[in-house]
């Protein structure tokens, strides 16, 4: 999960490079490089730290030329280091990559007798290998390496001899390309690109893609010319951009709303949701007879919300999977089940894994995806876009939200196609999903008091969430995301499972999030906050607004409207997503970059 750019082009290179890197950023922000390559050959500089760093390292220096290659590196394989950075140069080769060679030290055996590495980088031995292998033919080269390599691997490669010309070849780690007035790009997303154009492709796996000044091409591993699939992206420079907010992270809180509607609003006709602008058939909806929902992080968060939806609408059996643990365990799927995976970049690698492991079973997959084109969204069978925007933020916030939008909707549907639900309550479920996003909009209204009550948990090194029924999933939510950007240990506890071990942890002071939304459990869950509020839990306390609390037993309390148990969860969300943004930032930290992380994780 790094952001790689490549630039041949009417501009000079290193402003454009840099550019596109801030806009990748999120990516990976470890260290960053960039290589620029004129008539005097190939100047390099990179650096550890983050983009903002290698601007102010090269603002003295010129960099002449208008073709190269920039990198902001997420480390995987070699430490954080100057000479880990990207771009890497051996021989007549200089390279970035994203991925993982998984068989570097075969390949560094068989070609690097005799040499000596100025890295600890799988990245540094693949330059070696294209440089070993380089006699003046670019194409050959890749041709003859990518027979060798193993593992993932988008490359933006640059040969002494051949100027003002990027070549790049992709197989799992993403590259989009567009050819603009400015010249030819390639990027790891279109984020990138939109300052230049709209209309972009996906590069094919096992295609060479040749950038020059004033054309680009592809070609594939026999030599043919290759057409490219053009997309186009709906959003410009602005939706990718602050637009005066602190952080992306709290932009994008924001944004939910618009994000919500621009999710549902296409699929609901008469009131009841319809997936044929989708071309996702009712048919498959019918024989299945179990469904397997697999995510990571914050979207497998959403699958458990999607799981209590399906279940109570359509009765049949649905497993919520980590996708890291589901692609070993030999599942038991075959083609009556139905696997839906869910990812907001489309481009995770475990889940893009499970996805074809699914396919190789035989079921039907489909993709919840907010990255128009990308990788898990065209291997799915089926694929139903989420339409958020971009999520620059690594901390996922308003793509969990329209992710629980869409599986409400597919629940829907699902049980009016096997029977379960007429188009009557269709429309009155419809009616609660526009009402808990108008919930949402009223949560937002809580942002002052949620930043207040937030400097009670600035200091705090352990904190647990706990709930029940859905209101468990929504505390795995609110603890990766209290987690990844204020860095306080936090565990998300099934509130009845507390005092079979974890309650010995509850002591004066320790915070204890209770989301207490479930009219069905309700009493139970007063119990369980009883028992810690007894042992000097410091409690926020988050309920429907009609929900009765002695004050004893709380000492923040947060509501959210009135609405059915399997709707409360969009509103929930973003009291979770507040309580969060605003412990890292009375922390000091760094909201959209938490330290560790990166926003896509396309390595394993
Ligand atoms: C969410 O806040 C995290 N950044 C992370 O858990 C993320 O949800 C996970 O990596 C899955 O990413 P994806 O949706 O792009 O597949």
């Amino acid at each position: 999960m790094c952001g790689i750019i490549g630039f041949s082009g009417n501009l000079e290179a290193a402003p454009v490079l840099v550019a596109g890197l801030e806009q990748l950023e999120y990516r990976g922000y470890d260290s960053a490089g960039i290589a620029v390559q004129s008539a005097k050959g190939v100047k390099t500089a990179k650096t550890v730290g983050n983009v903002s760093v290698l601007k102010e390292k090269i603002k003295e220096e010129t960099f002449e030329g208008s073709c190269g290659i920039g990198h902001t590196r997420w480390a995987t394989h070699g430490g954080v280091s100057e000479e880990n950075a990207h771009p890497h140069r051996f021989g007549k080769v200089t390279l970035i990559h994203n991925g993982i060679i998984e068989n570097y030290k075969e390949i560094w055996e068989e070609y690097g007798a005799g040499k000596t590495l100025a890295s600890q980088t799988d990245t540094e031995i693949a330059a070696a290998l294209f440089d070993a292998l380089y006699e003046g033919k670019p194409e050959e080269t890749i041709r003859k390496a990518v027979k060798l390599l193993e593992g993932s691997y988008a490359f933006c490669i640059m040969f002494e001899g051949v100027p003002d010309t990027v070549y790049c070849i992709r197989k799992v780690s993403p590259l989009v390309a567009a050819r603009a007035k400015e010249g030819s790009f390639v990027a790891s997303d279109v984020t990138a690109l939109i300052a230049y154009t709209q209309d972009y492709f996906v590069l094919p796996e096992d295609t060479i893609l040749v950038l020059k000044k004033e054309e680009l091409y592809l070609e594939d591993l026999q030599g043919r010319r290759v057409e490219p699939e053009m997309l186009h992206v709906n959003w410009d420079t602005t939706a990718a951009q602050k637009n005066g907010y602190p952080h992306y992270m709290i932009k994008e809180i924001h944004e939910q709303p618009e994000a919500l509607h621009n999710t549902i609003a296409p699929r609901m006709k008469a009131g009841i949701p319809d997936f044929e602008v989708d071309k996702i058939p009712d048919r498959i909806f019918k024989e299945i007879n179990q469904i397997k929902i697999v995510a990571c992080g914050t979207a497998m968060h959403a699958g458990m919300v999607g799981k209590v939806l399906i279940e109570k609408r359509v009765r049949i059996p649905v497993a919520v999977e980590i996708a890291s643990e589901f692609r070993y365990q030999n599942p038991i799927i075959d083609e009556k089940t139905l696997v839906i995976v869910i990812s907001q970049s489309g481009e995770t690698i475990d889940t893009l894994a499970s996805l074809r492991l699914a396919k190789s079973e035989g079921a039907c997959t489909l993709g919840i995806v907010n990255v128009k084109g990308s990788t898990i969204a065209r291997e799915s069978d089926y694929v139903l876009y989420t339409h958020a925007g971009p999520e620059i933020a690594v901390a996922s916030t308003k793509a969990y939200t329209v992710q629980i939008a869409a599986l409400v909707m597919l629940a829907m549907r699902m049980a009016y196609v096997r029977g379960k639900l007429d188009e009557a309550g269709m429309k009155k479920d419809y009616e609660l999903l526009k009402s808990s996003v108008e919930a949402l909009k009223l949560s937002l209204t809580l942002e002052e008091t949620i930043k207040e009550l937030t400097y009670a948990l600035t200091d705090k090194e352990d904190l647990f969430f706990i709930g029940r029924g859905i209101d468990y999933a929504l505390s795995c939510e609110g603890s990766i995301k209290l987690k990844e950007i204020s860095y306080i240990h936090s565990e998300a506890y099934a509130a009845g499972e507390l005092k079979h071990g974890t309650i010995s942890l509850i002591t004066e002071g320790v915070p204890v999030i209770a989301i207490a939304t479930q009219e069905s459990v309700y009493a139970k869950m007063i119990s369980n906050i009883r028992e810690v509020k007894a042992r000097g839990a410091l409690v926020i306390l988050i309920t429907q607004e009609d929900m009765e609390a002695e004050e004893a037993i709380y000492d923040y309390h947060l509501t959210i409207p009135k609405l059915p148990d399997e709707f409360t969860p969009i509103p929930t969300a973003v009291i979770l997503q507040l309580i969060a943004y605003y412990t890292s930032v009375h922390r000091g930290l760094n909201v959209d970059q938490p330290r560790n992380l990166a926003k896509s994780v396309t390595v394993e």
